[in-house]
C-alpha cells in the first residue's frame, strides 16, 4: 500500500522509503556485536515497533511502501543494506555474510518490479557493497568502507552514479555501517560519531561537514545516528538529551520511534528504511 507524500508546495525533497514487514525477522546467527542467538526479538512486539515506524515516517510526510520477506530472511527487515538508489536506478548489495546474501535478490526483485533499472557490478566477485554504508551528504556520497563494503565499490558507485564518492574507513566493529555512525540532516549540517573511523576519514568528513553536530561513542551507541530526516522531522530511534536541544536550535522536530527489538539484530531506523532516490532534489 502507498500513502501520498508532502503537500505540494514543500520546500524540501520528497521521501519515499521501501520497508520490509517483519513477518520472519528474527535473530538465527551472529554476524555483528549486537547479535546473539539468546537474544531473540519478540513478535508482537517487532510489528508494534515497525507499524509505529511506518505511521511516524508517513506522519512526518514520506512516502511509505512496503513488501513482506520470505521465510529464511531473517534480517530483511532491514532493506537500505539492499541497495543504492537513485533516479529510478540502482546498483545492488553484494554482501559480506552468505547469511544475507539472497536479501540482494529479493530486495531487487521488488525495484525491477516496480520500475527501477539495474546498473550491472563488473565482473569481480571481490567486491562487497551494503547500502548501509552509502550516505548522502549534499551532492556527495560518504561511503563506509572495511568492515562490510570494500574500498573499490566506492569508486565502482563514483564511476556508475557520476557522483563523488569520499571513503570514510570504520575502525570500530559495532559500528560496521556508516549509517550508525553519520546521520545527514539537511545541505550544511550532520550528525555524527568521528570517533568510530580512522583519521582519514575524520577529516574528509570535517573538511565536507560546515556545522557538524558531533556526537560521542556512548551516544552512538544509543543508535542516535541511525536516523532518517523526512523535511524538518528527523525519525530517531533514540535521542539522548543534547543531541535533542541541538537539533531542536536547529530548527528540527524529533519524533521518536523506538526500535528495542530491531536494536538485538543490529540495525535501527534509517537501516529499516531504504531511501528510493539517495540523491533526490526537490
Ligand atoms: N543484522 C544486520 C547485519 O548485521 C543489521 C543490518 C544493519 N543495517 C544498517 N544499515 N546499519 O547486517
Amino acid at each position: 500500500m502507498t500513502v501520498t507524500g508532502p503537500a505540494t508546495g514543500s520546500p524540501y525533497p520528497p521521501k519515499s522509503f521501501l520497508l520490509c514487514s517483519p513477518d520472519h525477522f528474527d535473530v538465527t546467527f551472529e554476524i555483528n556485536p549486537w547479535m546473539t542467538t539468546e537474544r531473540r526479538p519478540d513478535r508482537d512486539k517487532s510489528w508494534l515497533e515497525w507499524n509505529a515506524l511506518v505511521a511516524g515516517l508517513r506522519s512526518a510526510g514520506a512516502t511509505v511502501h512496503h513488501f513482506p520477506s520470505l521465510p529464511g530472511l531473517s534480517d530483511m527487515v532491514f532493506p537500505t543494506d539492499v541497495g543504492v538508489v537513485t533516479a529510478k536506478r540502482f546498483v545492488r548489495a553484494r554482501f559480506r555474510h552468505p547469511e544475507r546474501s539472497n536479501e540482494a535478490e529479493h530486495g531487487a526483485a521488488w525495484l525491477l518490479e516496480h520500475g527501477f533499472t539495474e546498473i550491472p557490478w563488473p565482473d569481480d566477485p571481490a567486491l562487497y557493497l551494503e547500502g548501509g554504508d552509502v550516505v548522502r551528504f549534499g551532492d556527495v556520497l560518504l561511503c563506509g568502507t572495511g568492515p562490510r563494503t570494500s574500498p573499490a565499490a566506492a569508486e565502482h558507485l563514483s564511476r556508475v552514479l557520476g557522483v563523488e564518492v569520499v571513503a570514510v574507513p570504520i575502525v570500530d566493529p559495532r559500528f560496521y555501517h556508516l549509517d550508525m555512525s553519520f546521520c545527514p540532516l539537511d545541505d550544511r549540517r550532520a550528525l555524527y560519531a568521528p570517533a568510530v573511523w580512522d583519521v582519514e576519514g575524520q577529516r574528509a568528513v570535517e573538511k565536507l561537514v560546515p556545522e557538524p553536530l558531533i556526537i560521542s561513542v556512548d551516544e552512538a551507541l544509543t543508535f542516535s545516528a541511525n536516523s532518517v530526516v523526512v523535511g524538518r522531522t528527523v525519525v530517531m530511534p533514540a535521542c539522548p538529551p543534547r543531541i535533542r536541544t541541538t537539533l531542536e536550535d536547529w530548527g528540527f522536530t524529533v519524533l521518536l520511534s523506538p526500535v528495542e527489538e530491531f536494536l538485538k539484530a543490529g540495525g535501527g531506523i534509517r537501516c529499516m528504511a531504504l531511501d528510493l532516490d539517495l540523491l533526490g532534489r526537490a
